[in-house]
């Protein structure tokens, strides 16, 4: 059923970087709500947060809900995710748990939007590295195809949780200082003043990161084009928050730089920022901390008459992560699928 009087809305992960600006965001969304209700881990459940109560994920307590929002890791959106479903709610899950699910849609608001019809109870929100790529690809493949990528990602350290960004801080402070900085606990080596071409983990026998594979699996879920080829490498820096990607796409039809910039700059969510003789290009500082994408330094690749080189910048908080998850439930709302099940 479709609420009338605005809908009971779960937030699991409230406490965390994401879920913070989840409900900013909630706080000022068309999406009429009558209840917001936090939830985190059992050490956080009773805690007051923003004048709410924050709940623990009980059977009796996900009882009554129209949509829930995940951004609490992996393994409790595994478990939790299917009984807030059942329970009847419509779930956006932030997590990598449900993307490559065949009866997941994997949704960026302004790419695929009408992958949410039929949707089946949970919705998956993608990596962040991805989901600022694809906004910027999405234009460019409309018009010309895409035939390969090669991206190469600058990512914040707050991509792994506020326990990277508490590791950069703390190795910089005590470096600043001349002192020696805390041993790395969080990523394999130090992070500040370093560059770790290690971002995500290698699972057993793989010679790329989870990171890499998420970002040529899901890019090709998304664009819905299976053929498209992608080399990643993915990198860690010491940013506190906004990824930035080096992006060479190799188009099926011809497309010159002039054409793929007017076509980024028409296009939703995106904002071109390309005079590089100015010293004019997207930067994370700038992108920190706003909904967009940014798109600069785009330019034809001198060794491929057909690719063009594009400079992507987003917050991996909100664009990559809670900006289109809450897109995702504006979007369930307008098209009349909160409570609607195939
Ligand atoms: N950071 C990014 O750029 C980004 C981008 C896209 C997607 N994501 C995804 O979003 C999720 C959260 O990321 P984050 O950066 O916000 O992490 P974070 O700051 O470390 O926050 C984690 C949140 O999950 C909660 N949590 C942990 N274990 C739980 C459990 N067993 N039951 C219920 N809640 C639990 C924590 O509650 P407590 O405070 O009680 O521990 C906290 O609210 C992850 O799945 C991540 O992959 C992150």
């Amino acid at each position: 059923m479709q609420s009338t009087d605005g809908y009971r809305v779960a937030v699991v992960g409230a406490t965390g970087q994401v879920g913070s600006v989840m409900l900013d965001l909630l706080e000022t969304t068309s999406l009429p709500i009558r209840e917001l209700v936090p939830f985190a881990s059992a050490r956080s459940a009773g805690r007051e947060l923003r004048g709410m109560t924050i709940q623990p994920l009980t059977d009796e307590t996900i009882r009554g809900f129209d949509l829930a929002i995940f951004s609490a890791g992996g393994s409790t959106s595994g478990e939790w995710a299917p009984r807030f479903r059942d329970a009847g709610a419509v779930v956006v899950d932030n997590s990598s748990k449900w993307r490559m699910h065949d009866d997941v849609p994997l949704v960026v608001s302004e790419v695929n939007p009408e992958a949410l019809d039929g949707h089946r109870g949970i919705i998956a929100n993608p990596n962040c590295s991805t989901m600022q790529m694809v906004v910027a690809l999405k234009p460019l493949q409309d018009v010309a195809g895409i035939e390969r990528l090669v991206v190469s990602t600058y990512q914040a350290v707050s991509g792994t949780g506020k326990k990277g960004v508490d590791e950069l801080l703390a190795q910089a402070r005590a470096l600043a200082l001349g002192e020696e900085p805390p041993p790395p606990t969080i990523y394999a080596h130090q992070v500040a003043f370093n560059a770790l071409p290690h971002a995500g983990t290698f699972a057993p026998g793989d010679d790329h990161t989870d990171e890499e594979r998420k970002l040529i699996n899901e890019t090709r879920k998304i664009l819905s084009d299976p053929s498209i080829r992608v080399s990643a490498t993915c990198v860690r820096v010491p940013v506190v928050t906004g990824h930035s990607e080096a992006v060479n796409v190799e188009t099926r039809e011809p497309l010159s730089p002039q054409e793929a910039r007017e076509l980024l700059a028409a296009a939703p969510g995106l904002t071109v920022v390309d005079d590089p003789g100015a010293a004019r290009y997207p930067l994370a500082l700038e992108a920190a901390g706003q909904d967009g994408v940014y798109v600069g330094r785009i330019r034809r690749d001198p060794g491929n008459e057909r690719a063009l080189d594009l400079w992507v910048v987003a917050d991996n908080l909100r664009k990559g992560a809670a900006t289109n998850a809450v897109q995702l439930l504006e979007l369930l709302h307008e098209r009349g699928l909160v409570g609607a099940r195939v």
